[in-house]
């Protein structure tokens, strides 16, 4: 097992060039068992899980090749509808195999995914948008078996107490795309990510519209085809530089960026004293001479993102005063608040707020990685701390950035991996 060292103390500078949005890709990689045709993806990082779909894809008979950044999926000479719970267990956005299997052969058995150290994360909400389309379901042996001779299109209600899910809607919608009829999803979820699925089924020949909003309606095709499609930059990762340059007090030129896919994230960190410069596809940052504290909830898109929470939270760590960061879409996304309070911040949770008084130095300690976002959030901190930080289980970062200790290196950042 690998682990990252920083040594912590420099102002980041540079540019950085984003890659494509993991969370984009997982589903529209899973999409491609929709049809029998080639399908193109381009702009694809290499990422642990991505390599996982692409293991998903193969052992459900599609032959999947990434090279460069570019995936190329075709039918193999046997189609499976099966997925094992060996590769689902390793990654939850493989569930969202289900919809596309089920709407292409009938049938399909996937195992559930389980909880995993962020929450319990169900998945009742897609199940309950596969019945809606006439999908019988039942649950054997922890795996999902659904089949329906025919899809049906139908309205549905897709909210749940945490309000929308992304790969439930993904899931639904994938489905829908092959069913007789017109569907209607409420309560969609809003995020980039979807939209960006919802243009790529469009591209295979699906009639999808209102992606990008709570409503999204699917008139059914007969068939889809094979489609190229490049996969929008990751607004997560961006997040992320853009909070190491606040923390290091740097200036952050970033490449390959929507900025219109950032605004809650914008919006506090402005707030928090950040300066931006926006051009076409970039987005400079640096900040103020002084930090302020801000309070930030998360929310489903357009709120603050749940995936950035834990970045924000080191950044507040670091910054003067008093904030409160309150997660309402994983109540239990705290891991990293112990390991942050390790470096000599000073942290405290109650219930799903966190309440972080800003201290003027954190120090370099070993720390532990939990999750992807935890784990960025722990190079953040390790970034503006006193002396080397090390974090181990480092394999959660390369679930979710591609390369980052040579984009973090690039922009002056002494940090590198080593052997446990
Ligand atoms: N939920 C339900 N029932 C469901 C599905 C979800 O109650 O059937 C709840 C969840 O427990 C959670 C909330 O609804 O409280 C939102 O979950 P959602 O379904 O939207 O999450 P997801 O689709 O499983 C995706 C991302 C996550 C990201 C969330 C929220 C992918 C592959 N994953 O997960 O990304 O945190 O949306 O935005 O798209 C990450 O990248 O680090 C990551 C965890």
């Amino acid at each position: 097992m690998d682990r990252l060292v920083v040594e912590g103390g420099v102002k980041l500078k540079g540019e950085v060039r984003i890659s494509g949005a993991k969370n984009a890709v997982l589903p529209i990689l899973a999409a491609t068992l929709l049809t029998d045709e080639p399908c193109v993806i381009s702009g694809v990082p290499e990422l642990c899980d991505v390599m996982t779909m692409l293991r998903i894809l193969k052992s459900l008979g599609k032959i999947a090749e990434f090279h460069n950044g570019v995936v190329t999926v075709t039918s193999g000479r046997h189609a499976n509808f099966v997925a094992d719970y060996k590769l689902v267990s390793t990654m939850r956005a493989s569930f969202c195999v289900l919809g596309p299997l089920l709407a292409k052969f009938k049938k399909a058995k996937v195992s559930l995914p389980g909880g995993c150290v962020i929450g319990v994360r169900p998945v009742d909400l897609h199940l309950k948008g596969l019945k809606a389309l006439g999908a019988d379901i039942s649950i054997e042996s922890g795996y999902v078996m659904a089949k329906a001779a025919r899809l049906r299109g139908n309205n549905m209600y897709l909210g749940g107490v945490y309000g929308s899910s992304v790969l439930g809607t993904d899931n639904v919608m994938m489905a829908a795309t092959l069913a007789h009829g017109r569907t209607i999803i409420e309560n969609a979820a809003c995020e980039p990510e979807v939209a960006d699925l919802a243009d790529f089924l469009n591209k295979m020949g699906a009639r999808i519209t209102g992606q990008g909003t709570p409503i999204i309606e699917i008139q059914g095709v007969k068939h889809l085809r094979g489609a190229e499609h490049t996969i929008i930059p990751d607004r997560i990762e961006a997040a992320t530089f853009m909070v190491a340059a606040m923390i290091t007090g740097g200036d952050i030129t970033i490449k390959n960026v929507c900025p219109q896919h950032l605004g809650a994230i914008i919006d506090k960190i402005e707030e928090s004293g950040a300066v931006l410069a926006r051009t076409d596809g970039t987005l400079r940052i640096r900040p103020k001479r002084r930090l302020k504290p801000v309070n930030v909830t998360t929310l489903p898109y357009p709120g603050f993102p749940t995936d950035m929470q834990a970045q924000m939270m080191s950044l507040m760590a670091v910054t003067p005063g008093i904030s409160v960061i309150t997660e309402k879409i994983y109540p239990d996304r705290f891991m990293h608040v112990a390991e942050l309070n390790r470096m000599g911040a000073r942290i405290q949770r109650e219930g799903p707020h966190a309440i972080v008084e800003g201290v003027k130095l954190l120090s370099g300690a070993p720390v532990m990685a939990s999750d992807l976002r935890a784990s960025a959030s722990l190079l953040l901190a390790g970034l503006v701390a006193k002396g080397k930080t090390t974090i181990s289980r480092i394999y959660h970062l390369d679930r979710g950035y591609e390369d980052i200790e040579q984009k973090m290196s690039a922009l002056g950042a002494r940090v590198w991996r080593e052997k446990e």
